[in-house]
């Protein structure tokens, strides 16, 4: 078995950044990305190479370099799938948003149709891969679907799940932790191994069965987030006993048994995935009947949640207790730096309490685009506010933080560090405020010149 000619349904944030590295990797590979989204296909085929769908530094580059030679976008996925003899399935699988499990269990249907699609369309023998994060046993429901299909063609499911970290996708694909790869054909496993050895030492490969490969996708991304939230719980304690979280959080982190990695305090983590997957697991162990399991690691996101909320509580406190009519700067709208993701970012959530408490937002963000700011704020429920008269999104920061009484840093961009301080400042209404969700600013010295300076975690 050898794998020549792939297709990748999904182009997002996942597919895009996966095949483009590999395709760059292996030039002897053909390989096409399918989606069901046009006007995505569209933008990944501009040649408007600043504005592809998915912003990652080092993406644009290599699209450039492999596009139309071994890496192609297309929207004809019948044709696509027909043509590969390995597929890679890296559509989305949210939270269910209705019926038995809403709210927590993983959606499958977009995997689902993929799945069916497969067995519809396919006339030889296909490596079938399971790119997206699914709850655990999901490939059984998909060798199901294959194996009862009318198609009678050999299929051989892989599971092959993405730890790739946005902001940094290109780094972590050219030169990843690990691979893993879950399956039960030895031949496939061989053949998807020998594609990824064309870049990676074969001891970063590793091999599972099916289930502790999907199982331990869930799992990483539970220990990062449990990481996350519990420098963040420690930094409530920081905040209120004296201590400093970044000194706290070396100290701890010099363990080598700990690592100093992933200790960053902050509002909370955002991202289309630690959530999803946290409360997927949190399903998959209830289903079992592990209650202790289940709110184990539900405290993860209880935490998390806290935090988002205690530091727009923070605000309003500061700013003696009203917001009303009062201008807040926002600072960042991305879920981190480096990307233009705006997944359940807490710049999402701190400002729909903000705006909830009367208060205008003056926003800037390097890489989100103003649509997207809106339509995340209108996707909430519970808005006691007017998004027409209380949200400005501007294109430029000093315009964003003119004349506002506070300024809440959301996310870590570098450039931020960068602005002249001193000019906001005399530009802000007094006292001026800064609510830095971040660290971002801690060393700028920003008490000297006058503002009131806040910092999650303690100075
Ligand atoms: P995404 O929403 O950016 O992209 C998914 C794409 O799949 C969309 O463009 C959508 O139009 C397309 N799609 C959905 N159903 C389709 C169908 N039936 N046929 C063709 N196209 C279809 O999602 P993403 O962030 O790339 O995540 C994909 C998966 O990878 C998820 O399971 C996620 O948990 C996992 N993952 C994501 C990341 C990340 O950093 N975003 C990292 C690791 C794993
Ligand atoms: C995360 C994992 O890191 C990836 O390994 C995984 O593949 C991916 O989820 C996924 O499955 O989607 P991602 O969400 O892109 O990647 O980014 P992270 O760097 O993990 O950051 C997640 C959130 O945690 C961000 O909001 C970030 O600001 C926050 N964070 C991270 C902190 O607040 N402190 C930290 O120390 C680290």
């Amino acid at each position: 078995m050898e794998i020549k000619h792939i297709c990748c349904i999904g182009a997002g944030y996942v597919g895009g950044p996966t095949m483009a590295v590999l395709a760059q990797k292996c030039p002897h590979l053909r390989i096409t990305i399918v989606d069901a989204n046009p006007e995505k296909i569209q933008a990944w085929n501009s040649d408007d190479l600043q504005n592809l769908p998915v912003f990652e530094p080092g993406l644009a580059d290599i699209i450039q370099k492999v596009r139309g030679k071994n890496l192609f976008f297309s929207t004809d996925i019948d044709k696509s799938i027909q043509e590969a003899d390995t597929l890679f399935i890296s559509v989305n699988t949210p939270t269910k948003t209705y019926g038995k499990g809403k709210g927590m269990a993983a959606d499958l249907k977009f995997v689902e149709l993929c799945v069916r699609k497969i067995a519809e369309v396919s006339k030889d023998r296909k490596i079938v891969i399971e790119k997206s994060t699914i709850p655990v046993k999901t490939a059984s429901l998909i060798k199901t679907i294959l194996e009862q299909s009318d198609s009678k063609v050999e299929f051989h499911v892989l599971s092959n799940p993405e730890f790739l970290a946005e902001g940094t996708a290109v780094e972590n694909l050219v030169n990843p932790d690990r691979v893993l790869i879950g399956g039960e054909s030895m031949e496939a496993i061989e053949a998807l191994s020998k594609v990824y050895e064309n870049w990676i030492p074969k001891e970063k490969i590793i091999t599972t069965n099916l289930w502790s490969s999907e199982l331990s996708k869930l799992v990483a991304n539970a220990f990062l987030a449990q990481r996350v939230s519990s420098i963040n719980a420690i930094s409530e304690l920081c905040e209120a006993t004296g201590a400093n979280i970044a000194e706290v959080a070396k100290a701890v982190g010099s363990d080598s048994r700990i690592g100093p990695k992933f200790l960053n305090a902050s509002v909370g983590f955002g991202g289309s995935c630690f959530q999803k997957d946290l409360l997927n697991l949190v399903y998959i162990a209830r289903s079992y009947n592990l209650d202790a399991v289940a709110d184990y690691w539900e405290q993860v996101l209880i935490i998390n949640n806290h935090q988002k909320k205690r530091f727009a509580d923070q605000i309003v406190k500061k700013l003696y207790n009203t917001l009303a009519d009062k201008k807040i700067g926002v600072l960042g709208w991305a879920f981190k730096k480096d990307t233009n993701d705006t997944r359940e970012s807490p710049a999402i959530y701190v400002s729909h309490d903000l705006l909830n408490e009367q208060a205008v937002l003056q926003i800037f963000d390097p890489k989100v685009k103003k649509q997207r700011i809106y339509e995340d704020l209108e996707s909430l429920t519970d808005k006691d506010y007017d998004l027409n008269t209380q949200v400005q999104v501007f294109q430029d920061p000093y315009e964003a933080l003119h004349e506002v009484h506070a300024i809440a840093v959301l996310t870590e961009w570098e450039e931020f560090k960068e602005l002249d301080w001193e000019k906001i400042y005399k530009n802000m209404r007094k006292p001026a405020f800064i609510f830095d969700g971040r660290r971002l600013l801690t060393d700028k010295n920003l008490q000297d010149l006058g503002f009131k300076y806040y910092v999650i975690g303690g100075e």
